[in-house]
C-alpha cells in the first residue's frame, strides 16, 4: 500500500498530516540542532525547549493549574495501573474502582496485586454497555482513592462528565480520548493517557497529577516507580522518550493552532461521531450498536453484524474504498471505527456513505 488510506486503528492511530509533513521536514535536521530530534542530547538547549513547550501547550489547552505536575513517563498506561496504587494505595487503605469496561477490570487487577481494592461500581452483567450515573456508584468515602476510565476503548462508551467522589481524589484513566475536549482538571486527583491514540505516537504516557498527591510515594520506591521522583525530576530522572515528547508537542501546537482549542475539537468530534451513529440507527436491522446510546463514545464507535460472515465481508469491502483498521477488538469482535482527533470529516462521511451502500445490498 503506498496511498494514505483512512485509518480507523484504535491505537496506534491516526496523526494529523500537517504534523506528519512537520516531522518529516524537520527529519534530518530538527532547526537549531543541526541533527535529527532522535539525535539529539535530552538535556541540551533544543529538546529543553521542546519539552517546556509541550508542557506549556498541555497547561494551555486543558488549563491546568501550578498545584498541577505535568509528567511524561513511559511503560504506557500499563504502567500507570501499576503506579496509581503503588503511590497512591497506603498500607490498610483500600481504593475504589468504577468498571465500566476492559480497560478499566485490567487496572483494578493490577491494583490488586499491590494492595486492596473495592468495585464502586460494575456495568460488566450488561456486557459494558453503559457508563453508570452518579446515583449508582457505591463510593467508599474512606477510600485513598476512586480509578475510572472515562473512554472505553474496547467497547466503545464515554462518560460525559466526571463522577463527583466527594473528597476521595479521583484519578482517571483518559488514555483514548485524552484532548477529544476540555477537562476540569481541578476535579481530578490524577489524569493520565498513553499518547498513542489522541496526542502522539506510542512510547510517552502523559501524567497530570495533584502535586501533593506525590507526597504519598514511599520515598523506598525505585525511583522510576514514584511519582515524586518524576516530579522532582521534571521527567528527566532518566533519558525521557524525546522523539515520542516532540510529536506530542507538535500535536498540542496543532489543537492550539490550526483547531483553535479543545471546545473547537470537541465540536468536531461530536459532528463526527452524530454522522456514524446516525447511520446505526437508521439501520439498525444490520448495525447493532453496542453502547446504549446515553453512553455511546464520540471515540470508538462500536457495532456488530449479524453474522461473522456478514461482518467479514463488510471489513473485506471496506478495504477496498480504503477504509482500514476497523475490525473491533480480538476480545469483542464486530467493528469498531475509531474516529480520534486527526481522524478528518472526509474519512468519517466515506465511512458512513460506506455504512449505507452496504446495508442497502445486504
Ligand atoms: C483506555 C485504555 N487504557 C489503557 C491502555 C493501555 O495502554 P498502553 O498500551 O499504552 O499500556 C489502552 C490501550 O489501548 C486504553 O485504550
Amino acid at each position: 500500500m503506498d496511498e494514505r488510506v483512512f485509518n480507523f486503528s484504535a491505537g496506534p492511530a491516526v496523526l494529523p498530516v500537517p504534523v506528519l509533513e512537520q516531522i518529516r521536514d524537520e527529519m534530518l535536521c530538527l532547526p537549531g540542532a543541526g541533527a535529527s530530534i532522535m539525535e539529539i542530547s535530552h538535556r541540551g538547549g533544543p529538546f529543553t525547549e521542546i519539552i517546556h513547550s509541550a508542557e506549556a501547550n498541555l497547561r494551555k489547552l486543558l488549563d491546568i493549574s501550578d498545584d498541577y505536575a505535568v509528567l511524561f513517563l513511559q511503560g504506557g498506561s500499563r504502567l500507570q495501573f501499576s503506579m496509581v496504587p503503588i503511590n497512591l494505595l497506603g498500607e490498610g487503605q483500600s481504593a475504589d474502582y468504577i468498571l465500566t469496561g476492559s480497560w478499566g477490570k485490567k487496572a483494578m487487577e493490577e491494583a490488586q496485586k499491590e494492595g486492596q481494592t473495592r468495585v464502586a461500581y460494575t456495568a460488566k452483567g450488561s456486557g459494558f454497555d453503559h457508563v453508570p450515573e452518579q446515583g449508582d456508584l457505591d463510593l467508599d468515602p474512606q477510600a485513598a482513592y476512586c480509578h475510572y476510565t472515562c473512554n472505553e476503548t474496547i467497547e466503545g462508551v464515554q462518560f460525559n462528565g466526571e463522577p463527583d467522589t466527594g473528597g476521595v481524589p479521583l484519578v482517571c484513566d483518559a488514555s483514548s480520548d485524552f484532548l477529544h475536549r476540555k477537562l476540569d482538571i481541578s476535579r481530578y486527583g490524577m489524569v493520565y493517557a498513553c499518547a498513542q491514540k489522541n496526542a502522539g505516537p506510542s512510547g510517552v504516557t502523559i501524567v497530570i497529577m495533584r502535586k501533593d498527591l506525590a507526597e504519598r510515594s514511599d520515598a523506598n520506591l525505585p525511583s522510576y516507580l514514584s511519582y515524586a521522583n518524576h516530579i522532582k525530576e521534571e521527567s528527566l530522572g532518566n533519558t525521557p522518550p524525546t522523539f515520542a515528547i516532540y510529536v506530542v508537542d507538535l500535536v498540542t501546537k496543532w489543537l492550539l493552532n490550526d483547531i483553535g482549542g479543545l471546545d473547537k475539537m470537541f465540536e468536531q468530534n461530536k459532528t463526527k461521531a452524530l454522522k456514524l451513529y446516525d447511520v446505526i440507527d437508521a439501520h439498525s436491522d444490520l448495525y447493532k450498536g453496542h453502547a446504549q446510546p446515553s453512553s455511546r463514545s464520540v471515540m470508538n464507535v462500536t457495532f456488530n453484524l449479524p453474522s461473522d460472515e456478514l461482518t467479514s465481508k463488510f471489513l473485506g469491502e471496506a478495504k477496498k474504498h480504503k477504509l482500514e483498521a476497523l475490525k473491533g477488538h480480538r476480545s469483542v469482535g464486530g467493528i469498531r471505527a475509531s474516529i480520534y482527533n486527526a481522524m478528518p470529516v472526509e474519512g468519517v462521511d466515506a465511512l458512513a456513505s460506506f455504512m449505507k451502500e452496504f446495508a442497502k445490498n445486504a
